[in-house]
């Protein structure tokens, strides 16, 4: 996450997951699925920025989706660079900064192209940080950062979280996610962002992700308003009046 979206207040992280279903319960073709997908990725790209999100992180493709029929995996790909060339200005005129993050080396010329133009175009944006994680998995990350030689941070987590930001092509160090959302009522995390999830508030929806709009993202907030966060602490209430002694 950038250093701009990591002062925001808040980093949200979405599994779109439900697509197939929704296709399959109305006998639309996959082309279909995919565009009503993508219609929902920017509806709630702007959502997120009139709510003020910091951060939003988008699991579009996991490292694990390789093993789909190379049909469907055509089909997504030709999806993502359809999307960063087409969400570009878009991203540039709402102050949306666009970045891709997972591997590299697996994906085509022609999207590669499109991740650096969408990523140069919105270089200078700061109102949201979007990333797309693509040819992603938590744990091939985590593995590879292990593997790089440490940097010159003394805390060894924020040493790992820069290292974990160096190999997902995240323009700096990782951020802890605030709110995780799943849509299409699984209720699993499928290796998305598990170092920076740590903390996370999890919320889960049986809404098939074409369907999730603006208003189930303004649900999911209220929620998570309303929760508290102990990070193993007691809760606020007992620490603000301590017991007197003697
Ligand atoms: C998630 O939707 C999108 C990708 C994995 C690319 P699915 O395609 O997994 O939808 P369901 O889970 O089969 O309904
Ligand atoms: C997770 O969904 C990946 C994305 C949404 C991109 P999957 O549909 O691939 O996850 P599993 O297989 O149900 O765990
Ligand atoms: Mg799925």
């Amino acid at each position: 996450m950038s250093q701009s979206a990591s002062q925001s207040p808040l980093h949200v992280a979405i599994v779109m997951d439900g697509n197939g279903r929704w296709a399959a319960r109305r006998g639309r073709p996959g082309a279909v699925v995919h565009l009503a997908g993508a219609r929902a990725a920017r509806g709630v790209v702007d959502a997120a920025a009139r709510e003020g999100v910091g951060g939003l992180t988008l699991y579009a493709f996991s490292a694990d989706n390789w093993r789909r029929p190379d049909d469907e995996v055509r089909a997504l790909m030709r999806l993502f660079r359809r999307y960063l060339h087409g969400e570009a200005a878009r991203c540039v005129a709402n102050g949306v900064r666009l970045t891709v993050i997972g591997r590299r080396d697996r994906l085509d010329p022609a999207l590669l192209h499109a991740i650096a133009g969408a990523e140069s175009a919105t270089a200078g944006r700061t109102r949201l940080h979007l990333r797309i994680a693509l040819d992603y998995s938590a744990r091939d990350a985590l593995v590879a950062a292990a593997a790089l030689p440490p940097t010159a941070l003394a805390d060894p987590r924020a040493d790992l979280a820069a290292r974990l930001g160096t190999v997902l092509h995240d323009a700096g160090p990782v951020s802890d996610v605030d709110l995780l959302i799943r849509t299409g009522g699984e209720r699993r995390l499928s290796d998305f962002l598990l170092w920076e999830s740590a903390y996370a508030e999890l919320w889960f929806t049986p809404t098939m992700w074409p369907d999730f709009d603006a208003d189930e993202l303004r649900r999911a907030l209220a929620d998570f308003a309303a929760r508290e966060r102990r990070f193993g602490a007691l809760p606020a209430a007992s620490t603000a009046a301590p017991a007197a002694h003697g």
